[in-house]
Order: C-alpha cells, then sequence, then structure tokens
C-alpha cells in the first residue's frame, strides 16, 4: 500500500510507513509544543526527500517567520522554493464581515496554486485563527467544515494544526475539527517533556501510546521506543 511518509524522524513507523495519501490530519497541541516545527517538516521533507511539492499556509505567522523556521534546522529551503517544490502562501487577513466572500476568493486561489505546483502536501496554521474569524459557533463549524472539505478536494494529503489549551484530552478548539478530519495527531509539552500521541488515522493499525519527541538541530524527532504516561499529562 502507498503511504506518504511524514519526513518526522521516529513517527512513520508508528503509523505503517506514512500517513494515507489524501488524507488530512489534524495536529493539535497547546501553544509551543512544536506544531508549526512538524509541519513545516512535513513540507520540507517531503519536498526534498520525496520530491513532493508542498505549500504551507499561514495565517498566524508571516511567511518569513516560517522562512526563517526552516532555515533554523539548516534546512536548504530557498533552493526549494526556486525548483517551485516548496512554496509559503500568506492567507489574506479579513474583518468579519468580508470574510464569507474572501474566505471563497482564498480557496480558489489555493487550488489554483496547488493545480500550478502539481503539490501532494499542504499545511494549514491554523485552522484556529480561521475560526477567531468567526461571529458564531455554527458559523466557524461551517466554515472549518467547508475549508477541510475543499481541502480534501484537492487529493493532497494535509496537516491542519489546531492550537488547543494543551490539556490532555482536548484535540480542537471548536469541537469540529477533530471529527471532519481522517486522523488526529496531538502534541503535548510538560517541560521539560514533550509527547506526542496518534489519536487518530483512519484505515491505519497506529500506535496507541503516548511517546516523547524532542525538538533538535534537526527538527522534530520521536523516540517510538519511550512511552510516557498518560496519567502524567495534564488534565
Ligand atoms: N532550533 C530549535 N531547537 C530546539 N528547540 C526549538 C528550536 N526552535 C524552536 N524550538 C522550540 O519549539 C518551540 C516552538 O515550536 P512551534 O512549532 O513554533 O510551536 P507551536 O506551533 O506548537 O506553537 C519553541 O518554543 C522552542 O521551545
Ligand atoms: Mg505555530
Amino acid at each position: 500500500m502507498d503511504r506518504t511518509p511524514s519526513g518526522v524522524g521516529g513517527l512513520d513507523e508508528l503509523i505503517g510507513g506514512g500517513f494515507m495519501p489524501g488524507s488530512s490530519v489534524l495536529v493539535c497541541g497547546g501553544s509551543g509544543t512544536g506544531k508549526t516545527i512538524l509541519s513545516t517538516q512535513f513540507i520540507y521533507k517531503g519536498a526534498e526527500q520525496y520530491k513532493e511539492p508542498g505549500i504551507y499556509i499561514t495565517l498566524e505567522e508571516g511567511s518569513k517567520n516560517i522562512w526563517w523556521n526552516m532555515k533554523s534546522f539548516h534546512w536548504n529551503i530557498t533552493k526549494l522554493q526556486q525548483e517551485n517544490l516548496v512554496k509559503i502562501y500568506r492567507f489574506g487577513m479579513f474583518s468579519p464581515k468580508e470574510f464569507a466572500l474572501k474566505f471563497d476568493e482564498e480557496l480558489e486561489k489555493i487550488k489554483r496554486m496547488v493545480e500550478e505546483m502539481g503539490a501532494k502536501r499542504l499545511v494549514i496554521d491554523s485552522t484556529t485563527t480561521i475560526g477567531m474569524f468567526m461571529e458564531s459557533e455554527s458559523e466557524v463549524r461551517y466554515n472549518l467544515f467547508k475549508l477541510i472539505d475543499e481541502m480534501k478536494k484537492l487529493d493532497c494529503t494535509t496537516l491542519l494544526i489546531a492550537e488547543t489549551e494543551g490539556t490532555r484530552d482536548k484535540f480542537s478548539r471548536f469541537g469540529v475539527e477533530e471529527f471532519v478530519v481522517d486522523g488526529v495527531i496531538a502534541l503535548y509539552f510538560v517541560p521539560p517533556v514533550r509527547c506526542m500521541l496518534i489519536k487518530k488515522l483512519r484505515g491505519i493499525n497506529h500506535d496507541k501510546k503516548v511517546h516523547p519527541f524532542e525538538i533538535n538541530e534537526y527538527g522534530v524527532e520521536i523516540n517510538p521506543s519511550e512511552q510516557i504516561l498518560w496519567e502524567s499529562l495534564s488534565k
């Protein structure tokens, strides 16, 4: 069976070789848990090792920050951008009133970029920011559902980032994201320990333990042979 390797050291062996091609996976966790770094690595390694073009869509930080982030791990991002294998795209910012209209325009832009580039990997950082533009909960649900649905149609393997309060059994901010995606990976930071749980991955007999990981000069690296007790994570 074909898989999309995550590019994250130690992760692929926990998920049978990689994600299902074309699937959407929510990467959730509190602030500073490593969501952005893990997702930039997915794009970078995808392009560098597997020659799969990828687009990093940022709503949270400027493109320059994401670029610096990649640079700080000694990743030769500029070369991949020149080869049109990596694109960092800053999603437009709007007032809640203009959001409905602009949101569709942005989705169209993303679709065109995916087609032009032949992108196979996508990251949306983050769904939480999109939700912040909405005034009511039903609007949040509707728009996030639409976004995830549109991303699925693009046939890219997509990581969607959700920022949570960091407690162990909260997997999304608005309570919709985790149900519409094919998978959920939760990141935790209980200083000084960082750890990760694969909460769900449709169609994959994935590992079910909490594993420690570190962020070092190579990016994110998971230790599949060690485990952290669920009880030690904050409730
Ligand atoms: N080069 C690095 N080496 C080690 N740790 C780093 C490095 N760069 C960032 N970090 C750690 O990663 C954290 C930020 O991770 P990030 O992916 O931006 O978090 P999130 O997106 O979940 O808020 C920083 O607070 C820092 O602890
Ligand atoms: Mg982030």
